[in-house]
This record gives structure tokens, C-alpha cells and sequence, in this order.
């Protein structure tokens, strides 16, 4: 790597959509500047070891003429081995448990409170309180906080939106909480933080801050049922939907799809991407997925549907992208 590429790293990687260098919150500032300080930290001891390797290196044909009483050795293995990580780790100890609180989950429920399941590999959100479900993008209102409960359908998960607060676990039969409260509107990416199988890396989200006013519009049309389809394409969309197998394990509320394998469609056409980022959410793409997954996100738990005729699966995709 040389300098130009480190400089590149620092200036566009710490300044991405998912990098804790770039907070945009209160608790994310926290830990942002707890990084920092443990960066800065590590470089020093970094620099204090490699100073001594070429001490010992520019010294090394110099005979052993030290006395029984030379105390110099020992003084740096008890100072630098001993002494010095006892008081630079009690220092970290001491600005991790201030940041700490700042991190932490509300003490009673807030105005919203949101559940988010894991499942391999992707993100069900619900809204408590309505019946709006949906799949690997989180819509909350600015400066707003949010409560949020996690936990999973399968396997451990970690909820992650590094701009926004720390990660937090997804565990089975326990339900984890954390706090979203961004000021400004914007889109926040997430991460699975937790090797899940091999969709892990697949498995990313999007957090959508919007204007208050916005979000009820937004969580008002999720909230309904699907639309009907609309046109001759789309109804022989729809009736492949019902037959051809989608209806086992995905649910689209208002019809009698309710299966819980997949992500929710209700609203599928309304969505940025699929398969949890790893496609934009158009026509072409979403007909590539349903022929085959496996050459997009390998490991998915959907099957391919390369043989149905291909009238079939565009009608398909007609009526799933029709559902706004
Ligand atoms: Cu889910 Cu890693």
C-alpha cells in the first residue's frame, strides 16, 4: 500500500455511508471519537515496540558487558510489559464505561418502537401497532427516537448502522434493544455483524430517515393491503404467484400469500433493492433473481424458477413491481 492509497482509505473509506468515522448521530460521535482514541493509542505503542526492535537491531553485535546489577532490562519488561498497559488500559476501561450510557437503549418505550427479526439473509421490520411489515429497509422519522427490538428467526445475527449507534446482537428467543435518533434525513447503511452462513456478507439493509410528515405517508401505505393488479400482465402475475409456489414462503397481505419463509412483498414494488442490497430493486434485476438466486446471493433459501416459460415469470415480475 503506499501513502496515496492510505490517504485515499482515510479520506473516502472514513467518510462511507457505513463507516464509524462518519457519524451522524450523538452515540455514533461517542464512539466515534472512542475509535480514534484507541487508534491514536495503538499507533503509539505501535511506534514504542518497532522503536525498540531497531534499537536492539543497531545494537545487535554489541558484546553483553553488563554488570550483575545492571537493572536496565528489567526495568523495561516491568515498565513497558507491566506498568504501562496496567494504566493505558485502565484509561480505556474508564472512557468506554463513559461512553457507554450514550449507547445504551432507552429505559421506557419511546413514541415508535419497531421489531426487527434476522433471518438468513435478510431483515423482516414490523411497526408496532400497525400492520406494516417489511423487508431490509428500516423508514424512521428525523429526530425521532426510535425504539428498536431485535432478535431472530434462525440464527445469531448483529444489528449494525454504524453512523447511527454501536451494533447489537440478534439472539434466538431474546429480544435485544438499541435506539435510532437521527437528526437529518438521510439514508444510513447497515450490516449483519455476526458470520450468519454464507449469505452473511449479503446481508446489509438501509436506514431511511425521513421528514416526520413523510413517514406517517410511508407508514400509512405500507400499513395497507396490496394492490390489485392492474392489467392482463399482471393478473396472470398474480395467479402464477398463487400457484407456482411464491405463496409457501412469502406473504402478501390481502391476498392469501401469508407464507413467512421470505420477506413480506406486500409493498415490494416501493423498495430500493432486494435479496438485502445486493440488487437494485428494477424489472431486469428482480427477473434475473427470480430465474436464478443462486447466481446472484448464493446460499439464499430461494429456490430458482428457470423453468417456468419466460411469459410467466415476466408477468411475474409485472405484478411484484406493481405492488408500490
Ligand atoms: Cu446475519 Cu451475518
Amino acid at each position: 500500500m503506499t501513502i496515496a492509497d492510505l490517504v485515499a482509505v482515510l479520506t473516502t473509506d472514513c467518510n462511507s455511508n457505513q463507516a464509524i468515522t462518519n457519524p451522524a448521530t450523538k452515540p455514533a460521535r461517542e464512539i466515534n471519537t472512542l475509535w480514534w482514541a484507541m487508534f491514536a493509542g495503538a499507533m503509539v505503542v505501535f511506534g514504542v515496540v518497532v522503536g525498540l526492535l531497531v534499537l536492539a537491531f543497531v545494537r545487535r553485535h554489541r558484546s553483553d558487558d553488563a554488570s550483575d546489577d545492571d537493572r536496565g532490562p528489567y526495568m523495561v519488561i516491568i515498565g513497558g510489559g507491566l506498568a504501562a498497559p496496567i494504566v493505558f488500559l485502565a484509561i480505556l476501561f474508564g472512557f468506554v464505561i463513559h461512553v457507554m450510557p450514550a449507547t445504551s437503549a432507552p429505559p421506557g418505550p419511546t413514541k415508535l418502537t419497531i421489531e426487527v427479526i434476522g433471518h438468513q439473509w435478510f431483515w423482516e421490520v414490523r411497526y408496532h401497532g400497525t400492520p406494516a411489515v417489511t423487508a431490509n429497509e428500516i423508514h424512521i422519522p428525523a429526530a425521532t427516537p426510535v425504539d428498536v427490538r431485535v432478535t431472530t428467526a434462525d440464527v445469531i445475527h448483529s444489528f449494525w448502522v454504524p453512523r447511527l449507534n454501536r451494533k447489537i446482537d440478534m439472539i434466538p428467543g431474546q429480544v435485544n434493544r438499541i435506539e435510532l435518533d437521527a437528526p437529518d434525513p438521510g439514508v444510513y447503511r447497515g450490516q449483519c455483524s455476526e458470520f450468519c452462513g454464507v449469505g452473511h456478507a449479503q446481508m446489509a439493509f438501509d436506514v431511511i430517515v425521513q421528514p416526520p410528515g413523510k413517514f406517517r405517508a410511508w407508514l400509512r401505505n405500507q400499513a395497507a393491503p396490496a394492490a390489485q393488479p392492474s392489467g392482463a400482465d399482471a393478473t396472470r402475475g398474480q395467479q402464477a404467484f398463487m400457484t407456482v409456489g411464491c405463496q409457501d414462503c412469502h406473504a402478501i397481505r390481502g391476498t392469501p400469500a401469508s407464507g413467512r419463509v421470505g420477506p413480506d412483498l406486500t409493498h415490494v414494488g416501493s423498495r430500493r433493492t432486494l435479496a438485502a442490497l445486493t440488487i437494485p430493486n428494477t424489472p431486469r434485476s428482480l427477473y434475473d433473481w427470480i430465474t436464478n438466486p443462486q447466481r446472484i446471493k448464493p446460499g439464499a433459501r430461494m429456490p430458482g424458477f428457470a423453468s417456468l416459460p419466460a411469459s410467466e415469470r415476466h408477468a411475474l415480475v409485472t405484478y411484484l413491481e406493481g405492488l408500490r
